[in-house]
């Protein structure tokens, strides 16, 4: 009989210091033991209660693009059953427009290092999680893959993606309740245009960007997908965190001043939407 492993000591301060300072990137600033914050490109903690989360106590929840798996470490927090966390492989798997492949392929994942999950697996290890992680494309989500969720949540996401409209039909495959979708506002098209759906292609040789929506547009999207919006926050912007670059170009500092004077502080606009499945869709569909 093999005798019963002794329970793991909990870290101490300098263990778990150790472990954040040996991952190469923090995307989220995250709470861990001993006070210690990840140092996060981004920090969603002051706004995390502002997206329209439903009740997830006892649900199957799925978080799509997960990165360090704030997320996902919050919905198993707000009592789901279990969680799933999907993202990529690795860096290079992303929509990167064909003419950004050569710059921006090394950059993300010089940026990165050899393991897109070292986050995750360290912030998971050191809040005791229990969220399971998937290295799948959102394109390739099939019940026969991942199973069916009473919830899913999407960060960030789809404006990093060719096609964010089939992006979002392949969650609604998978999902028979509620559909968090979190993104990036284009403030001046949604204040130019508060009716009519308008997205900037955005494509360029740098970046990993491709539709960049207003308000009327990320709606219309979460509608073109199957699902029909409940709920919606107020914008919000998502700041940015201690590990963010800086050195930014007089563009950026322009935007930057911008977004001060309209929500209080620098960062990302973002809005949230809360829909559920329509499932007339099915109907219509067969
Ligand atoms: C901008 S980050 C957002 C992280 C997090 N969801 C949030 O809201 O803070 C986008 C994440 O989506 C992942 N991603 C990019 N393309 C993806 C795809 N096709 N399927 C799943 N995840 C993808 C990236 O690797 C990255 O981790």
């Amino acid at each position: 009989m093999t005798p019963p492993t002794a329970p793991a000591a909990a870290p101490t301060a300098a263990e778990v210091r150790a472990a954040v300072d040996a991952v190469p990137l923090w995307y989220h600033s995250i709470d861990l033991p001993h006070g210690i914050t990840t140092p996060g490109w981004f920090d969603l903690r002051p706004i995390i209660d502002t997206m329209p989360w439903p009740d997830l106590r006892g649900k199957r929840c799925l978080d799509v693009g997960t990165w360090d798996g704030q997320l996902a470490f919050e919905m198993e927090r707000r009592g789901a059953s279990e969680v799933v966390a999907i993202d990529l492989k690795d860096q290079t798997q992303w929509d990167i427009p064909v003419r950004g492949r050569p710059l921006a392929a090394p950059v993300l994942e010089g940026m990165v290092g050899e393991d897109k999950a070292a986050g995750f697996t360290t912030a998971h290890r050191l809040l005791g999680s229990k969220v399971e992680r998937r290295a799948i494309s959102v394109y390739d989500l099939t019940r026969e893959a991942v199973g069916e969720f009473d919830f899913a949540v999407c960060g960030s996401l789809m404006l990093h993606l060719q096609n964010p409209v089939k992006a979002m039909e392949a969650i609604r495959k998978v999902t028979t309740g509620h559909f968090l979708s979190a993104e990036m506002l284009r403030v001046r098209a949604t204040l130019q245009h508060p009716r009519r759906a308008v997205a900037l292609l955005e494509a360029d040789e740098g970046l990993v960007q491709w539709w960049h929506p207003n308000l009327a547009a990320h709606r219309r999207m979460v509608w073109a997908a199957g699902f029909v919006t409940e709920k919606q926050s107020r914008p919000y912007v998502i700041r940015l965190g201690e590990g963010h670059p800086t050195g930014y170009t007089l563009k950026e500092r322009a935007f930057a001043l911008g977004r001060r004077a309209l929500f209080g502080h620098h960062g990302l606009p973002h809005v949230s939407l809360l829909a559920r499945v329509d499932h007339t869709v099915d109907a219509v569909a067969r």
